[in-house]
């Protein structure tokens, strides 16, 4: 058959199929950051699978292994534990009346220290398998200090000492002025036979003036932050009447210790960068700790970006005049839920121009506090458009995205799996609003029997749009439509 003859079957018969299928592939997910457990309390390891029609428990493998030790499995409608480590033992279970809803999800009770580490979710059902692996931490909070003073006729030793806490924490100590002067003072740090840690910091004073010392224990897996401040008042004119014993030059220690147990100022700003969708409004969180002696009209929150003013509150209402033009009515604070310390701004009608970071500046009788993160605007792709065009000697297939953000990955995978996107051709372009529109030409000169596809992702966004095309060439036919 001549080349020509055979291109003008195809024209006439060969049949295309194309698949406009919108889904991603089998996927199953497992926590991103790892999930922290509670020493002794159980703790659930997060994993979950697609489930499609066509699923069926009894096709439906789920193990979860520490390397190559098992931890968990369940196969043929039921757990198997024939083969799990004596480290778990009667300690897991899965949810089974959840697995058909894809939740492969490990309950592990009565969690230790040796529980931490890697562990892998394996999933297999008719759709597909997939393996992920995450990391599990352990940690156990740090009590409430002890104090043990020790007076002696020329100092005042103060021992504030934590024990069973997990990991290791960091303790420091902050004079009136705020400035760090853990090395002044002797701090031990000792494991015990189960692997947790005590902390015992001795502050010893010589000289006294009225000061404050403050003892601060952070277990950073926990976020627990243990802050005990110690002010030294010293009185000269007292007698020995009160606490708790005479110093030599005949002056007395009096010791206030507030027994608190509370963070510092903190304000909480998205620790990811929040999206917004192009158009759409976004809200920007930022939240403040708030007390009883909390005050509105004592309240200042301001948003800026570097030096540029997004929107101000103080004396209990909105300051404008010094608002950016580019936010001019497009920012609102949520007032009535000031007094629950909720700062976030909305931001109405969002556009390219604003993302960058933001600024979220909180001062109250509490304390003052500014922190900074970035927000990104983006636009979802469109459902792409296709172009076939048959030449004589080729078919081409344009597939064309217009207007979305940021620039996307785009790829071509053949029906191996693997990636042709070197053999066509695609062209990103920008419009003058910044959004980019993606064409992407597929030429086929020979005939054999194929499939395409098509993957544009917009990672800001999560989108990925997928567009099988099979392409089949039907030799037999005849010259018919
Ligand atoms: C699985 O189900 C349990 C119990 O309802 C729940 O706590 C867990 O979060 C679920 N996991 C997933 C991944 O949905
Ligand atoms: C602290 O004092 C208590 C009694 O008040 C005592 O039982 C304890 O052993 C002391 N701790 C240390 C570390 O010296
Ligand atoms: C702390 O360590 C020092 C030196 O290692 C030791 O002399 C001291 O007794 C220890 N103190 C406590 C409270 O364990
Ligand atoms: C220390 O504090 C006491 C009582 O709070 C006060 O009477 C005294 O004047 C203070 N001394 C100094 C040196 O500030
Ligand atoms: C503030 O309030 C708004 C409206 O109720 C809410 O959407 C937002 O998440 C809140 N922000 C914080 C940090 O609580
Ligand atoms: C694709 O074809 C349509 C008409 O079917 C046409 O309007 C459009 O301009 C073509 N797109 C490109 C990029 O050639
Ligand atoms: C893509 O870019 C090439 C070279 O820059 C150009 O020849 C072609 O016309 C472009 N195609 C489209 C669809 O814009
Ligand atoms: C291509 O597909 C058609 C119909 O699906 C089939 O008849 C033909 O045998 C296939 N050709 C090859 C080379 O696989």
């Amino acid at each position: 058959m001549s080349w020509k003859s055979w291109t003008t079957q195809i024209f006439l018969v060969c049949h295309l199929f194309l698949k406009t299928c919108f889904t991603a592939e089998f996927e199953i997910s497992v926590p991103r950051e790892p999930p922290v457990a509670i020493l002794g309390q159980h703790v659930i390891l997060d994993c979950s699978f697609p489930v499609g029609k066509a699923w069926d428990l009894d096709r439906t493998v789920i193990t979860w292994q520490r390397g190559l030790e098992v931890i968990h499995s369940f196969y043929y409608g039921q757990d198997q534990l024939d083969r799990q480590s004596p480290h778990y033992d009667k300690r897991t279970s899965l949810y089974h009346s959840e697995i058909e809803r894809g939740n492969a999800s490990l309950r592990l009770e009565r969690t230790n220290l040796g529980d931490s580490g890697d562990y892998t979710c394996f999933v297999s059902t008719m759709l597909g398998t997939q393996k992920k692996t995450f990391q599990l931490k352990v940690a156990a909070f740090y009590p409430e200090p002890r104090q043990n003073f020790t007076v002696s006729p020329s100092s005042l030793e103060l021992l504030l000492t934590s024990q069973g806490g997990y990991p290791q924490p960091s303790v420091q100590w902050l004079d009136d002025r705020g400035d760090d002067v853990t090395s002044d003072i002797v701090t031990n740090i000792s494991v015990d036979t189960l692997g947790l840690y005590s902390v015992f910091s001795t502050l010893t004073i010589q000289k006294p003036p009225n000061t404050t010392f403050t003892f601060v224990l952070k277990n950073k897996d926990l976020g627990q932050e243990i802050r005990r401040e110690i002010n030294l008042h010293f009185d000269k004119t007292g007698s020995d009447a009160v606490l708790p014993v005479v110093l030599q030059d005949r002056c007395r220690w009096l010791v206030f210790l507030p027994t608190c147990f509370t963070a510092e100022f903190e304000i909480s700003v998205p620790r990811e960068p929040p999206v917004a969708i192009l158009g759409q409004h976004v809200i920007l969180d930022c939240s403040f700790p708030v007390g009883k002696a909390w005050d509105l009209d004592r309240t200042v929150i301001t948003w800026q970006r570097g030096l540029e003013v997004i929107h101000s509150f103080y004396y209990g209402r909105d300051q404008l005049d010094r608002q950016s033009p580019h936010y001019d009515k497009r920012t609102s604070l949520y007032h009535s839920e000031i007094e629950r310390g909720n700062a976030s701004l909305r931001l109405e009608r969002t556009n390219l121009g604003d993302s960058g970071d933001y600024t979220c500046f909180v001062s109250t009788m509490l304390g003052t506090q500014k922190k900074t993160f970035q927000l990104k605007v983006a636009a979802f792709y469109p459902e792409p458009r296709q172009n076939f065009t048959v030449s004589p000697s080729s078919l081409e297939l344009l597939l064309t995205s217009q207007g979305g953000y940021p620039q996307p990955s785009v790829q071509w995978l053949d029906d191996r799996g693997d990636d042709v996107t070197s053999d066509i051709v695609t062209n990103i372009s920008v419009d003058t609003l910044g959004l980019y529109s993606v064409f992407s030409t597929l030429t086929i000169q020979k005939p054999p029997n194929t499939t395409f596809t098509f993957v544009l992702k917009n990672k800001d966004l999560g989108q990925e749009i997928r567009r099988e095309i099979n392409l089949h060439f039907d030799k037999t036919g005849k010259n018919e439509p």
